[in-house]
């Protein structure tokens, strides 16, 4: 993703190969959360006329839910609680209040968040071969469902009012450095 602003931490991808299954249940929680998203980007007047595209990514994003659920099943472990993404907090924090500033803003952020899962998927399908096949594979697999996600979730946002969608990105963009420049402990994808 050539927008942003700044890299992913150095350590970003150590961290998470040191303990892959407290990935894999943060996954399964942000899958579960795309979904649930989706369906709350259709309570938008601006946004009603897509909701069978918005139907069509919350069934997908529900699909890959059950697919590391499923991983995390065979692989003996549970489904348990997790904390916040601090990045993903401080994205959302930013979303304006009022009717028609809501809508711009919460779908550029849902944007950003699937335009940086389908960089990080990329990075797990590339260097997870030396640590673990299948969740490489798995990873890979998730790239263009993902990328597809970010270009539909902007491209409306544009259809809304391109200057000010524009305005906003870049005021976005700004925000996801410094949250990125943030790093912070904890075993999860964002
Ligand atoms: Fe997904
Ligand atoms: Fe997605």
């Amino acid at each position: 993703m050539l927008l942003f602003r700044e890299k992913i931490p150095a350590g970003w991808f150590d961290k998470i190969v040191s303990d892959l299954p407290a990935m894999l249940i943060d996954h399964a929680h942000l899958e579960r959360k795309a979904a649930t998203s989706a369906i709350n980007l259709e309570k938008y007047r601006h946004t009603l006329r897509h909701v069978h595209t918005l139907n069509a990514i919350a069934i997908e994003e529900l699909q890959h839910f059950e697919l590391v659920l499923q991983l995390l099943e065979k692989r003996g472990h549970k489904l348990r609680f997790t904390p916040q993404s601090p990045w993903i907090t401080g994205l959302m924090r930013g979303i304006r209040h009022g009717v028609d500033e809501q809508v711009i803003d919460h779908l550029i952020v849902a944007s950003l968040i699937e335009g940086r899962s389908c960089e990080k998927f990329q990075i797990l399908r590339d260097r997870l071969p030396d640590h673990d096949g299948e969740l490489a594979e798995f990873y890979g697999s998730l790239v263009e469902s993902e990328g597809n996600h970010y270009a539909t979730f902007w491209l409306m946002a544009c259809e809304i009012n391109n200057e000010e969608a524009h305005d906003r990105l870049d005021h976005f963009l700004d925000l996801e450095a410094e949250l990125m420049r943030q790093p912070h402990d904890l075993v999860m994808l964002h």
